[in-house]
């Protein structure tokens, strides 16, 4: 079953002097309920572009996205919110954590926002502190943990409401190898375990090779797509022979990690 459709994507942004930019261009995509996609393309492809309207962050110029039925765009301004907090969860590169709060109050804030119960709440916790590997750091702040800690800590925010649909942006961009390796290990683990569909933007092939498909994006359009077998290390190897095929920014290969 798909829970996420987007039909004919596109999106035109206009410049100051009145040239205008196709940043996608019909795009199509579907993603399986449970599925873990990887999202990746040269510099300036549209990744973000893409992930920012299947997460209604922004408007497509054209098309529709259709997530658990609903055509999201087209939801009023409080239907989408509610949507919104019900139904998705977010992970950033820079993890968005609030400084003023400790580590389990973070990642308690989409219940409580949901109205939830002290008690529920601290139910659901448990059980994804202790996969995450973050169940001792719940009473600390964010300047007493690493950037490995907080990125967990986010993960368990983006999936303590057990949303329809998680969208990771660069997830491992601020990481170092070994804390990027503890972070895509324990994230993959966890939506495993609990079915939740997510899709990732990212520039690291090292990071894409956990998920489980990976779309290719160029000048707006789809480029190639690959599926993981049984082998990480394979898929990964995969990963990077469609990124030489696909040219464009050579940096991306310079932060290979094997
Ligand atoms: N707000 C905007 N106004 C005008 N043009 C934009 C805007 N945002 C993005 N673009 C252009 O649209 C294209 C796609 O941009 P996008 O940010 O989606 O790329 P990306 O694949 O995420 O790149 P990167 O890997 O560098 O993050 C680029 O050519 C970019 O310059
Ligand atoms: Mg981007």
């Amino acid at each position: 079953m798909n829970v996420l459709v987007a039909e004919n994507l596109s999106k035109v942004y206009g410049s100051k002097r009145g040239v205008q930019h196709k940043a996608l261009n019909q795009f199509k995509l579907a993603v399986e309920k449970g599925e873990f996609l990887g999202i990746m393309g040269p510099s300036g492809s549209g990744k973000t572009t893409l992930l920012n309207i299947l997460a209604t962050i922004d408007r497509p110029t054209a098309g529709n996205v259709v997530i658990n039925g609903k055509n999201v765009h087209s939801l009023s301004k409080n239907k989408l919110s509610k949507f919104r907090r019900e139904e998705m969860g977010f992970i950033f590169q820079d993890y968005n954590l609030l400084d003023t709060l400790t580590i389990g109050e973070n990642i308690l804030l989409p219940l409580t926002l949901l109205g939830e119960k002290v008690k529920e709440m601290e139910k659901k916790m448990v059980p994804i502190t202790k996969q995450l590997g973050i169940d001792t750091i719940i009473n600390k702040r964010t300047y007493e943990v690493s950037g490995g800690q907080m990125q967990r800590a986010a993960i368990a925010r983006a999936i303590i409401h057990d949303p329809t649909v998680i969208f990771a942006d660069e997830p491992t961009g601020n990481l170092d190898s070994k804390s990027s390796l503890k972070v895509m290990e324990a994230f993959s683990t966890l939506n495993k375990i609990r079915q939740t569909t997510t899709v990732m933007v990212t520039h690291d092939p090292f990071a894409a090779s956990f998920s489980e498909r990976v779309i290719f994006i160029k000048d707006g359009k789809l480029f190639n797509e690959i599926h993981r077998g049984e082998n990480r290390q394979t898929f990964f190897q995969d990963i990077l022979n469609v990124l030489s095929l696909l040219g464009g920014n050579t940096d991306d290969l310079q932060t290979i990690r094997f």
